[in-house]
């Protein structure tokens, strides 16, 4: 892995291909192992950089931060490594840093890509929630966070035809710190509600939903691509949450059909 410094921090990096930069921002509470299927899959035809955010994977931090200035930071970084005008594809917590980015630094992007992730901020229920996942992160570690996230990541049929996917995800929760889960909790209770931004997004968008996630119901994917100038939804069968672990061939080729026709 490859790494710089933003701010107090080593961001972590893990790079493969030439061309046009796509940069791929992993969910909570995971790192770029989530995306390995993609560096794999698209670097034939794109610069791929698949990044650990602060505090998370190898990019260790115990800071505090807000999603906006997670942004503020992957601006920076995308930056420092010359991978701009670029492509970011965000999952789940990643969407919400990537939207963040869209709207705060828009001269970076040449497109958005907003998988199982939504613009909307946390309701009220939601809110007191992120306390409880924080308390139960810092007394009792990242596996009880695992424990309640692993059963809604995956649809059903990955459960049954592939449950190393669960294994190997529960690797990658376990692994998070848990002051990180803790901070990420309150940054994401804490985020903007992004739904009035989307209509002045002038850059191409494209929400990638898996058909079964069961946080991401197909009609907000639907209203949000429909909210933006320039919206597309991609539906992908089979696959629920962690859509680019569970279908990385569908999800791989909704990505470079996109990204190869942008101007
Ligand atoms: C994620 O997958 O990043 C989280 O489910 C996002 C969230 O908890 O809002």
């Amino acid at each position: 892995m490859s790494s710089i410094k933003i701010g107090n921090t080593s961001w972590h990096y893990l790079e493969k291909g030439t061309g046009q930069p796509v940069v791929l921002v992993h969910g909570f509470p995971l790192d770029h192992r989530i995306w390995l299927n993609q560096l794999e899959g698209l670097s034939d035809r794109f610069r791929v950089i698949a990044v650990d955010l602060k505090g998370f994977g190898q990019s260790q931090s115990a800071e505090a931060f807000s999603i906006d200035s997670m942004a503020d930071d992957l601006a920076e970084f995308l930056s420092q490594i010359n991978a701009t005008p670029c492509v970011v594809a965000g999952l789940s917590m990643g969407g919400y840093v990537a939207f963040s980015l869209a709207v705060r630094h828009p001269e970076l992007l040449k497109g958005l890509i907003i998988v199982c992730s939504k613009a909307e901020g946390d309701a009220r229920a939601a809110k007191e929630a992120r306390q409880t996942m924080a308390d139960l992160a810092t007394t009792g570690g990242a596996k009880p966070v695992a424990d309640q996230m692993l059963p809604r990541m995956f649809c059903q049929k990955t459960y049954d035809a592939r449950p190393e996917l669960a294994v190997r995800l529960r690797e990658i929760m376990e692994s998070c710190p848990p002051a990180t889960i803790a901070n990420a909790c309150f940054a994401m209770r804490d985020r903007i509600n992004r739904t009035p931004d989307l209509p002045g997004l002038e850059m191409p968008v494209m929400i990638v939903l898996g058909q079964e996630d069961v946080l991401i119901p197909q009609a907000l994917g639907l209203k949000m691509a429909r909210s933006c100038q320039r919206g597309k939804l991609a539906m992908i069968p089979n696959a629920g949450h962690m859509a680019p672990m569970e279908e990385p061939a569908a999800v791989n080729q909704a990505i470079a059909d996109w990204v190869a026709r942008l101007d």
